[in-house]
């Protein structure tokens, strides 16, 4: 894929007609497992510290992560996401920009996470950025919605995108985003070409986990 592709598809997805209804949207889109995949990264945040939350969003993960005792800054490209964040979390701290420029200094943080950003991003810039301002043995987690390999889930997850664009009539501000993010998840592939990313920058200890029939992943590297 076209590396600024990604970034043009965000811009069209968020803007501040569909940031209020985000949280529900995606709880049930996902069926509920929008939270379970975010728990899962909660557990890998194994030690309170400073974490930043690239795409950020409305903050459902960041208020998670801070429920949890660490302290918390977020980055997004969507102001009227943001907006919606700080209604709900004042004191959360973020900034509006991009996941591959960070206004961070060098070694600060002990986790970057994020969730559902892999597939918008330069690859290779967002994992220069992460190294840089990660602590060293500080450790990056990335998670996002894969197309799966097994025929099986495949047949299951193309049924299951028919409904969403059926639905996606109804709900015009998402009408977009469910029409096209089929496609753009297929040619995404970030999935394969970040462990060879993450690699060649010098993190460690590369882990990915494919969830919920093959339908997202969570991949961590560590900064030695
Ligand atoms: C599906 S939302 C996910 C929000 C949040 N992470 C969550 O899990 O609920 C995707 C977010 O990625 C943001 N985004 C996309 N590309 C970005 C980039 N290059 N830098 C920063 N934010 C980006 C969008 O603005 C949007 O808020």
């Amino acid at each position: 894929m076209e590396k600024e592709t990604g970034y043009l598809y965000a811009k069209g997805f968020f803007n501040e007609l569909n940031a209020s209804s985000y949280d529900n949207i995606v709880k049930f889109t996902t069926f509920g497992q929008d939270h379970h995949w975010k728990k899962k990264i909660l557990k890998m945040v194994s030690t309170k510290g400073l974490v930043l939350d690239l795409a950020c969003g409305t903050g459902i993960l960041s208020s998670l992560l801070m429920d949890n005792g660490n302290d918390i800054f977020g980055v997004d490209l969507t102001y009227g996401y943001l907006k919606v964040l700080k209604k709900k979390r004042r004191e959360l701290f973020c900034i509006n920009g991009i996941a591959e420029v960070l206004p961070f200094k060098n070694n600060y943080f002990d986790y970057v996470v994020s969730s559902y950003l892999p597939k918008y991003a330069n690859l290779t810039h967002l994992v220069d950025e992460c190294f840089r301002v990660l602590k060293e043995g500080g450790k990056v987690i990335f998670h996002d919605f894969i197309f799966p390999d097994r025929a099986v889930f495949r047949k299951l997850w193309k049924f299951y995108f028919k409904m969403l664009k059926q639905a996606g009539r109804c709900l015009k501000s998402w009408n977009d985003v469910f029409n096209k993010l089929d496609s753009f998840i297929i040619t995404s592939g970030w999935y394969n070409t970040l462990p060879g990313i993450l690699f060649n920058k010098g993190f460690t200890n590369i882990t990915s986990e494919s969830l919920t029939f093959e339908t997202a992943a969570i991949m961590s590297a560590k900064k030695p």
